[in-house]
């Protein structure tokens, strides 16, 4: 990819996105202080940040300003860490570890650990919504519903319900392909479409980003499905062998190791064919689809 290195960028972007999280999250202050830390305690110092880094990089092809466009990056770590504080829930898939520390139910509580997670999803509203994201209210109000639609019961909160159906009932490839879109694909999608509403593209570039983000998106969760199997536990901060000892339907528990990992390739391929229609801008994107089957953590 002429020579792009995507880890140092990835680390640059990261650096930064932690600035504007820094400066976005409530301080620790005041009776419910608990609550402000366990927030931070979640989003901060942690993570791959590839959400927020596809956010930077679909809004590099439209020339957004870098203020604007890492708000959004912001916004939508934010969605991603409530995510990831309620799929660690006791009720959810109970688990102790995560990036590397205790979840935030163990270092806190589960009450408080559901509280976080609220208040984290509303501060995204709350950061999309605000003038400094965008001039244009038609702007706010797109990335509002859009991040709205990728987030709730037709997203991600949707995909997490098959997902906890997926130990229960038989799930086949299909069902599975369906689960992980929402599940993971959804938020990528949002990020990879955020450049485009912010650079207010046209909907032929827009769908261009969609359809990369849901091959990548699925080849990035086949991945994690992958990690969970043959992964370190070091590597990756969190638990592994979770889905196998909660007998969860995955396309590693279909395929096999060795078909889910062409597919994953497959799927990266796919992505990058999506983005014929841009120039060498997208670059950043082509090496996260080949990044994200190619990880160890
Ligand atoms: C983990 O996402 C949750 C899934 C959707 C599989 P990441 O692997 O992006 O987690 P962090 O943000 O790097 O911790
Ligand atoms: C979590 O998927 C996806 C969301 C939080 C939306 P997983 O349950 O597979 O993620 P890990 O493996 O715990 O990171
Ligand atoms: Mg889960
Ligand atoms: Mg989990
Ligand atoms: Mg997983």
């Amino acid at each position: 990819m002429n020579g792009f290195d995507l880890g140092r960028h990835m680390a640059e972007t990261g650096q930064e996105v932690e600035r504007m999280l820094e400066r976005l999250l409530p301080g620790i202050r005041g009776t419910e202080s608990r609550l402000f830390e366990a927030m931070r305690y979640a989003c901060l110092g942690g993570g791959k940040r590839l959400r927020p880094y596809l956010v930077m990089a679909s809004s590099g092809l439209f020339g957004v300003g870098t203020h604007h466009a890492l708000r959004v990056a912001a916004a939508i770590e934010c969605v991603h860490c409530y995510s990831l504080v309620h799929d660690d829930l006791p009720a959810m898939d109970d688990d102790d570890f995560r990036r590397g520390r205790p979840t935030v139910h163990k270092a806190y509580d589960d009450a408080t650990a559901i509280l976080a997670g609220d208040a984290l999803l509303t501060l995204a509203f709350e950061i999309v919504a605000d003038p400094d994201t965008h001039e244009d209210p038609q702007v706010r109000v797109s990335l509002a519903t859009a991040l709205a639609k990728a987030a709730g019961a037709a997203g991600m909160v949707g995909g997490q319900m098959l997902d906890m159906l997926a130990e229960e009932e038989e799930f086949d490839i299909g069902a599975v392909t369906r689960l992980q879109r929402l599940k993971t694909g959804e938020l990528f999608a949002f990020s990879c479409e955020a450049g485009a509403i912010l650079g207010k593209s046209d909907p032929s570039r827009r769908n261009a980003l969609r359809g990369y983000a849901h091959d990548m998106g699925l080849a990035f969760q086949i991945a994690d499905d992958l990690l969970d199997v043959t992964g370190r536990e070091e590597d990756l901060g969190k638990a592994v062998g979770k889905d196998a000892a909660a007998g969860k339907a995955t396309f590693v528990s279909i395929l096999g190791e060795e078909r889910a990992r062409e597919q994953a390739h497959l799927l990266a391929d796919q992505a990058i064919r999506h983005l014929e229609i841009f120039d060498k801008r997208a670059d950043p994107l082509r090496a996260v689809a080949t990044f994200v089957v190619a990880r160890r953590a």
